[in-house]
């Protein structure tokens, strides 16, 4: 019998907080992760350490990792591109760093100015020090049913990518549908292929809700055996360099969706309305 614990990656700080319009302010930010930290997550994804002129909304990353109330059984994890990240990540004290690769080629050049290939050679010093220093390592791999330039993603591209970042030393690979326009069935082809070279207890989705499929691309990962997900409370999300990519799923919807299928998310409810509704009061306007 399948494992009916799901684990719920949070990605509002920030997912949520890089595509934001009007910055906001940091501690606001640390308000927000010092609410979900009361809510049962294992991880948050509190911030990254990219260039403030590629993501301004984010180049308060160490202040805010400075000013969280910590909480035990919490790993508070940052996005890392580079050496410069890492190091950056490092001296605030994340818990854990991500890198973060793309199955387009386009997309990659797009977000961090870098071919997939370069990408993977700037990843392996960043590799190197998280073992070295035994900070978990996370991979994600963007775009990996649709890309906003080059339109529809071949499955063996992200499977190419997954196992790199798995050869890399990543505990954990995270597959982005960036752009929030997969299918199930896209997103189930996609699994299929990449589950012929890396099991189930490796992977996680991301799933961006801009379809509204998130949940049925939830459904169809479940179905293969996947048990992480990563989620933003109140919905909040998307990516500066991927033009009509929109929110997460949120966090609330995906906790709902899974208990009422009988699984365990580990999450207090109450707790995440709250965590959510003070999310949501971040958002610019429209
Ligand atoms: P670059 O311009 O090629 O970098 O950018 P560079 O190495 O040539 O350095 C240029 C300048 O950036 C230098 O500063 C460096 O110091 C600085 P200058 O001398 O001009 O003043 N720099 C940095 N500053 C702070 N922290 C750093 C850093 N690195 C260089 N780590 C780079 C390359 C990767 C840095 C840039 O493209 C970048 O920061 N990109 C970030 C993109 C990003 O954060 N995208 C959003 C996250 S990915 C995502 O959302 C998808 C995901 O959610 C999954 C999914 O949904 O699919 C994860
Ligand atoms: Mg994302």
């Amino acid at each position: 019998k399948p494992s009916s614990r799901v684990t719920i990656v949070e990605m509002a700080p920030r997912d949520g907080l890089q595509n934001e319009k009007q910055p906001v302010d940091t501690a606001r930010k640390i308000e927000l992760v010092d609410l979900l930290s009361d809510c049962g997550f294992e991880r948050i994804e509190v911030t990254s350490f990219v260039s403030p002129k590629w993501v301004p909304q984010l180049a308060d990353a160490a202040a805010v990792m400075a000013g969280i109330k910590r909480r035990s059984g919490v790993r508070y994890t940052a996005l890392a591109p580079n050496m410069q990240g890492f190091e950056a990540a490092l001296a605030a004290g994340a818990d854990e760093v991500a890198i973060f690769a793309s199955a387009s080629e386009t997309f990659s050049m797009r977000n961090i100015n870098c071919s997939i290939a370069e990408s993977i050679e700037r990843f392996r010093p960043v590799a190197a020090a998280s073992r070295e220093r035994g900070l978990p390592l996370r991979g994600y791999v963007s775009c990996v049913v649709e890309c906003p330039y080059e339109g529809a993603v071949p499955p063996q591209n992200v499977v190419n990518v997954a196992w790199q970042l798995r050869a890399l030393g990543c505990y954990e690979i995270s597959l982005g549908d960036t752009i929030g326009r997969g299918s199930p069935e896209a997103v189930d082809r996609m699994l299929a292929a990449v589950l012929g070279e890396l099991p189930a207890t490796v992977l996680a989705g991301h799933f961006h809700d801009t379809s509204g499929r998130a949940l049925e691309n939830i459904a169809v990962a479940l179905e293969r055996g996947l048990r992480v997900f990563d989620a933003a409370a109140g919905g909040l999300g998307g990516c500066p360099f991927a033009p009509g990519a929109k929110g997460n799923v949120d966090t609330v919807s995906v906790h709902d969706y899974l208990s009422a299928r009988g699984y365990d998310t580990g999450l207090d409810k109450d707790k995440l309305a709250r965590a959510a509704a003070f999310a949501r009061s971040l958002r610019s306007a429209p």
